[in-house]
């Protein structure tokens, strides 16, 4: 194991991986700094979740070099689990556990023993109303639950955020409170990589957008300084490029 000689805490380099027959990543490369967010875009079926999954250790690639903080995840999946923390669309928590103590269970699970106050902090920061704090997430909005995940991901402090459509189905105020979280995470020093469809988001808060298409990146855009994106440009590459996808 080359402990990243570069640094970087997510590297995928010249990465193949198929299902059966089928190719899904080709020769994907893909390397995001500490303190950066990668918005990873690309149509239905490109290879964005797998891309994810190869990171979380759950899908082997053929050949090429993945590293998580330096852990080859297919290889030592515990460990490269650890420096991540993930949210997926549909968080996973426990319905009938109040927010607190879906936040203290969890970060239990993760060898994370946090003070109530810290918990505390974590949602207030999220913009979780302290009403909520304890209830059961039963009855929590799409919104309110990822709230309640990426406090979670927050006290994890953890060298690597994985994001896949966080954003979907939340509204503009939720979503631009969640985009200020994680750019509040990669400024503490989290890599971040983000899949998504929205492209505002991805020119709001990344620092490098790219392309994915038929399992590798076929483009990519960096914010030079304060110039951010012109989101006009990216709809129509992406929708080119989702097209032919
Ligand atoms: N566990 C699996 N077994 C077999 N095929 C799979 C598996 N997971 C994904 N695939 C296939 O791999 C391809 C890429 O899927 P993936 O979920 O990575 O796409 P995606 O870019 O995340 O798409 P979406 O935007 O719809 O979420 C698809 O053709 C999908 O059918
Ligand atoms: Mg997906």
């Amino acid at each position: 194991m080359s402990l990243t000689a570069t640094g970087q805490p997510i590297i995928l380099s010249d990465v193949n991986l198929s299902y059966g027959s089928q190719p899904v990543l080709r020769g994907l490369t893909l390397h995001v700094d500490a303190g950066e967010i990668y918005a990873l875009l690309g149509g239905n079926g490109a290879g964005k979740s797998t891309t994810m999954s190869t990171l979380l250790g759950f899908a082997r690639p053929d050949s090429g070099t993945v590293l998580v903080a330096g852990h080859d995840p297919a290889e030592q999946p515990d460990k490269a689990r650890e420096q991540i923390a993930y949210v997926p669309e549909n968080v996973a928590l426990y319905e009938h556990l109040t927010a607190r103590e879906n936040a203290a269970y969890l970060l239990a699970l993760a060898g994370r023993h946090p003070a109530l106050q810290e918990i505390d902090g974590a949602f207030e920061a999220t913009g979780l109303q302290a009403s909520a704090w304890d209830k059961r997430l039963g009855g929590f909005s799409k919104g309110m639950r990822q709230k309640v995940a990426i406090a979670i991901a927050l006290l994890r402090e953890v060298p690597v955020l994985l994001l896949d459509e966080p954003s979907s189905g939340l509204d503009p105020r939720a979503t631009a409170d969640f985009n200020r979280l994680v750019h509040d995470v990669a400024r503490k020093g989290a890599a971040v990589l983000m899949v998504t469809h929205d492209l505002l988001s991805a020119a709001d808060i990344a620092d490098r957008i790219g392309f994915l298409e038929s399992g590798r990146i076929v483009d990519e855009a960096s914010a030079q300084g304060t110039d951010r994106f012109d989101v006009r440009d990216l709809h129509r590459k992406f929708a080119r490029e989702a097209v032919t996808a």
